[in-house]
């Protein structure tokens, strides 16, 4: 029996072009591990109302952990036009199974590195090293949601905040409510996750970035509570931002910072503007990580107008492959990787159109298990 089970969710589009290409590198790398395929998407959705069947549930709870690609995901009305016919009007409610993942298996932390790798022609500035820690289960995206807004539960926000009061007049069908929900143990995990990885991989600084001029309740218990746990680790620096001013930092010195933390909504919006730093989202890995289980995936999307044509780059799955072998603790295997995608880009022989180049995207991982 292989060492390893791991749940293999190609997803939609572009998902199924960058896992044949993560494929390649882990058959050269050797990893000692069995893949099983699941079923996962907008075909799922269309063809039985449910992108993220139980069956792919039970698969995971039976594997180690998972490598996904990409899903195609669509707002409300078109996720109904698109269900089979026989479904049609039964009350089935399209949700991202990606977030269905994350909330069911408490993948509580979001980890994004953002390194630009010498040579590529695509670095915003060289030397950038950023990784971004995302809390990953709450905030805007708990799923809290209101449209039209239930008279009862207007009511009770007229009668317990004097703000809610010059939105009473609103008919319910006019006013949308989601709910920013940020938990105090979300954010001691979220940060204390950002702080224990710095101490690991003997990094400076950790900014938490937030909003508590403004959003004063959960930016500000997420910040209190970061402060707290910095006090545990007084050699490495603490630094506070605001969302807003962070965007601009990060373009204006992105050489400054080290290692960021935030909540779910700032963290997707901050690690797409990394992610371009360091040549866009043909780059982007991520780690979605819970206490004993793990989803890898890279962050693009379905990329549908490239579906299937191999032609995208397969970097940001192959740097999740990374992230993967290092959650395995195969160490040697993860350094090994890393430095072939680094040999790689930096030859520049072997490229992808995002990079001027007209390489296909099993080119590539053909080139890194050369490398391997
Ligand atoms: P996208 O990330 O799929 O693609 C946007 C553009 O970025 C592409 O047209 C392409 O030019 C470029 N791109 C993406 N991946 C690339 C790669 N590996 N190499 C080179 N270029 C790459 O985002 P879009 O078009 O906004 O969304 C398409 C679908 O994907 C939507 O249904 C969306 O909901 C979904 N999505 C899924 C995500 C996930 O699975 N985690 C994340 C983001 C979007
Ligand atoms: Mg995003």
């Amino acid at each position: 029996m292989a060492k390893y089970k791991i749940a293999w969710l190609p997803g939609d589009g572009i998902g199924k072009d960058v896992m044949d290409a993560a494929k390649i590198v882990l058959d050269k790398i050797k990893l000692d591990a069995e893949y099983h395929p699941g079923d996962l998407g907008w075909e799922f959705w269309k063809k039985e109302g449910n992108a993220l069947p139980d069956r792919t549930i039970q698969l995971l709870k039976n594997t180690d952990c998972c490598l996904f690609g990409a899903i195609t995901s669509k707002p409300k009305e078109e996720a109904e036009a698109e269900l089979d016919l026989s479904l049609k009007g039964k009350g089935y409610v399209y949700f991202s199974p990606i977030v269905r993942l994350r909330q069911e298996f408490n993948l509580r932390t979001n980890l994004r590195p953002c390194k630009a790798y010498p040579g590529n022609p695509l670095n915003y500035r060289n030397d950038i090293d950023l990784v971004v820690f995302r809390e990953n289960t709450e905030d805007l995206y708990s799923g809290v949601e209101f449209h039209p807004l239930p008279k009862e539960v207007m009511d009770v926000l007229v009668k317990n905040h004097p703000k809610m009061k010059r939105f009473e007049k609103t008919s319910t069908d006019d006013i949308a409510v989601s709910l920013r929900i940020i938990t105090r143990k979300a954010s001691q995990n979220i940060v204390r996750d950002a702080f224990e990885y710095t101490k690991k991989y003997k990094r400076k600084s950790v900014t938490v970035v937030e909003k508590p001029n403004v959003i004063r309740e959960t930016s500000g218990l997420f910040i209190r509570e970061a402060r707290k746990i910095a006090k545990n680790y007084p050699e490495i620096k603490l630094y506070e931002a605001n969302i807003d001013a962070m965007c601009m930092w990060l373009l204006k010195n992105p050489l400054d910072y080290d290692v960021l933390v935030t909540s779910n909504m700032f963290g997707d919006i901050i690690s797409d503007l990394c992610a371009q730093l360091v040549g866009g989202l043909g780059f982007a890995s991520s780690g979605n990580i819970g206490d004993d289980y793990a989803v890898f995936e890279p962050t693009h999307g379905s990329a549908p107008k490239y579906a299937g044509l191999y032609k995208v780059n397969p970097m940001a799955m192959l740097l999740a492959v990374k992230l993967m072998l290092d959650w395995l603790g195969e160490k040697d295997k993860a350094i090994r990787l890393e430095s072939a995608i680094a040999e790689v880009i930096k030859e520049g022989k072997v490229r992808t159109y995002d990079m001027g180049g007209s390489s296909s995207t099993l080119a590539v991982a053909n080139e890194v298990a050369r490398k391997l």
